[in-house]
C-alpha cells in the first residue's frame, strides 16, 4: 500500500461543486483512458493518490491537442499520470515536472522510463519552493497541481518563466465550496489553504495584465493567460 495518502487525503475531492448527476455523466460519457494511462488512472484510484479527475483529464486532452505547447512545467508530479497524458496529446512538447514527495518520486520515475517513450519528460526532485527559482526554460503552458495555499507563493516565479500569451492553470481552487463561504465556517484546518487560495483571486481576477477565467471542473480550475512582461501580483 502507498504510506503518502490517508484514506482522508482527498477531503475536497470527494466534495463536487457542481451536481452529482451531471459529475457522473462528465466522468463516464466522455471518452475514456485506455492503454496505460488507463492503469495509472486505476492504480491512482486503487490507491487513493489524488490525480486529475475524468473531467479534467478530457479537458486538457482538448487543450493539449489544440494549444500544442512546446514547453510545459507543471508543479505536482504524483505518479507522473498527468505529465504523460500530456506528454501523450502534444508530442512535441517538453515537460518539466517538480516533485517533493520521495513515494510518489519513485512511482513517477518508474512510469516515466516505462511510458515516456519520446523521453519528453524530465522530472526535478525536491521541494518547488527551492527548485522552481533554478529552472532556467520559458513556459507556454504551466500546470500548478501541489499544496494549494503555496500557489500564491510559486506565482511569481511562475510568472517570470511564462512567456507573454501562455497559459497557468490551477487545479482544485474551489476548497470543496468552502471558498465562497466566511472564513468563520471554514474548518480551522482549511483555513491556511482558504487564506493562500483567497490572495490567488485577489490578486489574479481583476489583474490588468492578466486575462483569467474559474471553471467548476473537478474542484474548480483558475486558469490565468499573461498579457504582458511584467505582471504586478
Ligand atoms: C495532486 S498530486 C499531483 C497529481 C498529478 N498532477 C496528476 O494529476 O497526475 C500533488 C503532488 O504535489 C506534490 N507537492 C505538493 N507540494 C509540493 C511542493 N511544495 N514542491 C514539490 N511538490 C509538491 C506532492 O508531493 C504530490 O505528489
Amino acid at each position: 500500500m502507498v504510506k503518502s495518502y490517508s484514506k482522508t487525503a482527498n477531503h475536497n475531492m470527494r466534495r463536487p461543486v457542481v451536481k452529482e448527476g451531471i459529475l457522473r455523466y462528465m466522468r463516464t460519457r466522455q471518452k475514456q483512458n485506455d492503454g496505460f494511462l488507463a492503469e495509472l488512472e486505476a492504480f491512482a484510484h486503487q490507491e487513493n493518490i489524488p490525480i486529475i479527475q475524468h473531467e479534467v483529464v478530457a479537458y486538457f486532452r482538448f487543450l493539449m491537442q489544440t494549444m500544442q505547447p512546446k514547453n510545459i512545467l507543471e508543479i505536482g508530479t504524483a505518479i507522473g499520470f498527468s505529465a504523460l497524458l500530456m506528454a501523450e496529446n502534444a508530442p512535441e512538447a517538453k515537460i518539466t515536472t517538480l516533485d517533493r514527495n520521495p513515494e510518489m518520486i519513485a512511482f513517477a520515475k518508474e512510469n516515466f522510463a516505462k511510458y515516456d517513450t519520446r523521453n519528453q519528460i524530465t522530472l526535478v526532485e525536491g521541494d518547488a519552493v527551492d527548485t522552481l527559482s533554478t529552472l532556467e526554460d520559458e513556459y507556454d503552458f504551466v500546470f500548478m497541481d501541489s499544496a494549494k495555499s503555496k500557489y500564491i507563493v510559486f506565482l511569481p516565479e511562475v510568472l517570470k518563466r511564462l512567456k507573454v500569451g501562455g497559459v497557468v492553470v490551477f487545479d482544485d481552487v474551489f476548497q470543496g465550496g468552502d471558498i465562497v463561504k466566511p472564513i468563520e465556517e471554514v474548518r480551522r484546518g482549511q483555513r491556511t489553504i482558504y487564506r493562500g487560495l483567497q490572495h490567488l483571486f485577489d490578486s489574479t481576477l481583476d489583474n490588468p495584465n492578466l486575462t483569467a477565467t474559474l471553471l467548476p471542473l473537478s474542484d474548480g480550475l483558475l486558469m490565468l493567460r499573461k498579457n504582458a512582461e511584467d505582471v504586478e501580483l
